[in-house]
C-alpha cells in the first residue's frame, strides 16, 4: 500500500471492490463499536465483506472488534455498518482510521452513526449509561484533515458547530423515549490511549467541559463533516472513568459492560435507522 497515493484514489480502490461484492446501495451508516459489533448481524439479509477482502482497511486488533463492513436492512432501509474500526493508539495512520467512514460516504449513505465505549466523568452517572454526543474535545494530538487539503471530498476549513447533527439527535432522543431507554447527553473528549487516563486527567477533562471519554470517533466525525455527511454518535458509557468510580480500568468490564447494554443499544440503533432512513 503506498504511502504517496491520494486519499481519493484509495477511496476509489475501496469502492470498486465493495461494488464488485454488493450491489446494495446504502442509505444509512453506522460505526459499532467495542462490544457492540453483534448489531450488524442482526441486518436483514447480511451481507459480509470482511476487512481483509478490501483494499486499505485493516482488520482491527482490539479483542471484542470484528473486521467486517456489513451490508444489510433494517425494515427496508439499506444500512452499511463498521463491524469494529481501527483506532489510533493501534498504531494506524489516521487516514487510515478515517478511510471506513469516508468510504460510506462514498457509497453514497444520508447520515452515519458512529458508537462508542466511553467514560463517563459524571459521579451521578453509572456504568451502563448511554449518553448522545452533543459536542466533542478533540485531544488526541492528532487530526485527520492535517496535510493538503482533498478539495474533492470537502473545503480545506470545515464547520464544526453543527459536527452532530441536531436533526438526528432528535431521532435519538425521540427513539429513546419511545422504547423508554434513558438517554444522557455530553461533550466526549477524545484522547489516543491506549493507556486509559490518570485521575488528574480526569479532573482536567471535567474543568474542560466533557461528560465522557474515550479513544475513537473524534476523526471519524471530523472526516464525515468535511464530506458534508450529518453525523450522530453514542456512547456507552462502560466505566465511570479514573478516580471517578472506585477500583482500577480493564478492557474486560468496558467490554462486558458494553454486551450488557446490547439488547437496548439495538433497539435503540433499529429505531433510529428506521427514523433516519426516511427520506
Ligand atoms: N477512558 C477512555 N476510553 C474508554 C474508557 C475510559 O474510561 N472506557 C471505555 N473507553
Amino acid at each position: 500500500m503506498s504511502e504517496h497515493q491520494s486519499v481519493v484514489t484509495r477511496l476509489e480502490e475501496t469502492v470498486n471492490a465493495i461494488r464488485a461484492r454488493t450491489r446494495l446501495a446504502p442509505r444509512v451508516g453506522v460505526v459499532l463499536g467495542s462490544g457492540l459489533g453483534a448489531f450488524a448481524d442482526a441486518l436483514r439479509e447480511v451481507q459480509k465483506i470482511p476487512y481483509s477482502e478490501i483494499p486499505h482497511i485493516p482488520p482491527p486488533k482490539v479483542i471484542g472488534h470484528a473486521g467486517n463492513l456489513c451490508f444489510g436492512h433494517v425494515d427496508d432501509v439499506p444500512v452499511v455498518c463498521m463491524q469494529g474500526r481501527v483506532h489510533l493508539y493501534e498504531g494506524h495512520p489516521i487516514w487510515q482510521v478515517v478511510h471506513g467512514v469516508r468510504v460510506m460516504a462514498r457509497l453514497g449513505v444520508s447520515c452515519v452513526l458512529v458508537t462508542n465505549a466511553a467514560g463517563g466523568l459524571e459521579a451521578g452517572w453509572a456504568a451502563g449509561d448511554l449518553m448522545i454526543v452533543t459536542d466533542h474535545l478533540n485531544l488526541m494530538g492528532q487530526h485527520p484533515l492535517l496535510g493538503p487539503n482533498e478539495d474533492a471530498l470537502g473545503t480545506r476549513f470545515p464547520d464544526m458547530t453543527n459536527a452532530y447533527d441536531k436533526a438526528l439527535r432528535g431521532k435519538l432522543a425521540a427513539v429513546s423515549a419511545a422504547e423508554k431507554i434513558p438517554l444522557r447527553e455530553g461533550v466526549y473528549a477524545a484522547l489516543s490511549g491506549p493507556s486509559y487516563e490518570t485521575p488528574a486527567e480526569i479532573r482536567m477533562l471535567r474543568v474542560l467541559g466533557a461528560q465522557a471519554v474515550g479513544m475513537s470517533t473524534v476523526p471519524e466525525v471530523i472526516a464525515l463533516r468535511h464530506m458534508r455527511v450529518p453525523v450522530a454518535a453514542l456512547s456507552c458509557i462502560t466505566n465511570l472513568a479514573a478516580g471517578v468510580g472506585e477500583g482500577e480500568l480493564d478492557h474486560a468490564e468496558v467490554e462486558a459492560t458494553a454486551k450488557a447494554r446490547r439488547e437496548d443499544l439495538q433497539r435503540l440503533l433499529r429505531g433510529w435507522i428506521v427514523e433516519a432512513g426516511k427520506a
